[in-house]
């Protein structure tokens, strides 16, 4: 079947790639092929899975056998009724129902089970995938809204493969195994019967799309939501010292309008659902009773049979009107995985393949950049760069704020690839080499402090995995945290706060510089680390690059021209352009910026 869906662009899910543009468009079936296909992908069996599947499988057969044996049994029972009752065939009757319960519980646990693993290997598949996508990927899309869409999606499919799916597959089991005995017992009722349940498909293919698309909405409002609820939360100081509160507070009810507006859409269709499917039901019963009943008066037919027949109908009713669930529950899932798809093809990832790289082998090569240029997008980030920064030499980059310079640190780390130009360490592009291995070669501090809660141990030995509390604590002495982590009633395992909320502008940079220094690095890139440090702290920092300069590369970028004194080269960047390269000496001759910079500073 085709489908021809006309939307505005308004209203289809904002963050779908590719972007269309505003205006109206017609989709064709193709999204629900793309989620179908999507879902196969993302979810990648195992033998665990099969292994549940399969011995899911075997218990619902199971227990679809004894449920259909239980009225067979009732049949001979009632019809044996002139000769008294037969007690072990009572006994056989109960025994078969409980049994076909035990089995059918047993087997939908296991399909959950499948589901539950399908959709952990799923997880742990898109975030780690999510993780590796450039920092490019991350800048347009807000961490919140990322975070909240990953974990809405998967919940979307986790419901299919977890609820959706045993019951279509207990369902079928029952449908089918009913008929053939349904037909064995009366075949002209159960044609008669067999006839009514297109009205079911063709009651359920009416309400499922109606149903899905909203859900597809709502999941991704539901994202938005929280990405603002995580944003406000984030900023709290920034939102209370602005008294910010009932801004944040109407831009919520904004939200919940339309979140309310979807649900409504999708209120009004599951209205009809149970209802439509209650009144079919009865519908059947009632044929089944007229005809059965006129079969007995007849003589075509026995009490017994119309009795198991009534049994089967109810039998199969639940499974019938599951149906419906498991329609929506597959469709809302092929929508988030066709979404999730979108998300994690949208961008390549990080090529980790290349050549591998030898630390010592590298420690003395020069790093050259020629005609580097990187253009955000909308954004000027640096132009035409040329430098050749050399191993054992501090170097300083100043230049006013704007100018490039975290940009430039960022393409160092491979963070951005150029779009002109390259970079070479000795005489190998580095974008030969894989990027894990090519970042294991740095230390890199950026310019806000990126601290993720945990403890002051875990922490820091993301930096050094391998540390010893003993390497712990050096570091932290060599940065005059040591007194004051060891001051803390837990020392190295007391709790650290996301964002380091629970510590000093200056001590959290002083943390994330203890981390770098726990990397065995050659090249080492301090991005204005000191902006936030008393003199006493800057005067430790500039020493310690000071010493790190005489054995590595260290670049530090910093607008106070104190933290740079004993720099041996210094890059002014202005305007995304390296404008003078010198001794600190020669630059306060030849460069008219950092002469001013000079003269204003010493002041
Ligand atoms: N992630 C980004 N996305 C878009 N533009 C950016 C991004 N980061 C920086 N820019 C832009 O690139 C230019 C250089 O920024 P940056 O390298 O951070 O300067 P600096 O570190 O010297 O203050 C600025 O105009 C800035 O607006
Ligand atoms: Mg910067």
């Amino acid at each position: 079947m085709i489908m021809i869906r006309v939307t505005n662009n308004s209203q289809v899910d904002k963050d779908d790639a590719p972007q269309q543009a505003p205006g109206f468009h017609v989709e064709w079936h193709l999204r629900r092929q793309r989620g179908r296909s999507a879902l196969k992908q993302l979810a990648q069996h195992n033998t665990l899975s099969h292994l549940q599947v399969m011995t899911g499988t075997l218990l619902l057969v199971a227990g679809v056998v004894a449920s259909i044996a239980a009225p067979l049994v009732i049949r001979i029972i009632i019809d044996g009724y002139k000769n008294g009752v037969d007690g072990a065939l009572v006994g056989w009757a109960i025994g078969l129902m409980v049994a076909s319960a035990g089995l059918t519980a047993m087997g939908n646990y296991f399909f959950s089970l499948a589901g539950l693993t399908l959709t952990r290997l799923m997880q742990n598949k898109t975030y780690a995938t999510l993780l590796e996508k450039p920092v490019s990927f991350f800048d347009s899309h807000p961490s919140g809204q990322l975070a909240g869409r990953l974990v809405n999606n998967l919940s979307l499919i986790k419901e299919y493969f977890s609820g959706g799916y045993p019951n279509l597959v207990n369902g079928s089991v029952m449908v089918v195994g009913t008929a053939i005995v349904l037909f064995y017992l009366n075949w002209l009722l159960t044609l008669m019967v067999l006839i009514t349940l297109p009205i079911f498909g063709i009651a359920l293919a009416m309400i499922g799309p109606r149903v899905v698309h909203p859900v597809e909405q709502y999941q991704n409002e539901l994202s938005d939501y929280s990405a603002m609820a995580t944003e406000s939360f984030a900023n709290i100081r920034m939102v209370k010292a602005n008294g910010a509160e009932s801004t944040f507070t109407k831009n919520a009810e904004e939200e919940t309008k339309s979140l309310n507006r979807i649900g409504r859409r999708m209120a009004k269709v599951l209205a009809f659902v149970q209802p439509i499917m209650s009144t079919l039901l009865l519908g059947i019963i009632a044929l089944i009773f007229a005809v059965g009943g006129y079969m007995i008066a007849h003589g075509q037919m026995t009490n017994g049979t119309l009795v198991s027949f009534i049994l089967f109908a109810f039998q199969i009713a639940g499974p019938v009107s599951n149906f419906s669930s498991y329609i929506q529950t597959r469709k809302a899932a092929e929508g988030a995985a066709a979404s999730l798809q979108d998300q994690l093809n949208s961008v390549v990832t990080e090529n980790n393949e290349g050549k591998s790289l030898d630390g010592k082998e590298i420690s003395r090569q020069p790093l050259q950049l020629s005609d580097v240029t990187l253009q955000y997008a909308g954004n000027r980030g640096i132009t035409k760069v040329s430098l050749v920064l050399q191993p054992q030499h501090l170097y300083a980059l100043v230049g006013p704020s704007g100018a490039g310079k975290s940009t430039l640190m960022g393409m160092i780390e491979r963070f951005y690839e150029p779009d002109t130009g390259k970079i070479c360490l000795g005489d190998q592009p580095i974008a030969r080499y894989a990027i894990k291995q090519w970042r294991a070669q740095i230390a890199y501090v950026p310019q806000v402090s990126e601290i993720t809660s945990g403890t002051f141990k875990n922490y820091l030995k993301m930096g050094n995995p391998t540390a010893t509390d003993e390497q712990l604590n050096a570091v932290l002495r060599r940065v005059d945290l040591g007194e004051w982590v060891n001051g803390l009633p837990q020392g190295l395992d007391s709790p650290l706060h996301e964002y380091g909320n629970n510590m000093s502008g200056g001590q959290r940079q002083r943390l994330t510089i203890a981390q770098a220094l726990l990397r065995d690095a050659n090249i080492y890139l301090f991005d204005e680390v000191t902006a936030n440090l008393d003199a006493d702290s800057e005067n430790i920092i500039r020493g310690i690059m000071h010493s790190l300069a005489q054995d590595h590369m260290v670049v530090s970028a910093a607008h106070r021209l104190s933290s740079i004194r004993d720099a041996d080269e210094v890059i002014v960047l202005e305007d995304g352009r390296v404008t003078g390269v010198g001794t600190p000496q020669s630059l306060s001759n030849t460069n008219d910026t950092y002469a001013r910079y000079l003269k204003e500073q010493t002041l």
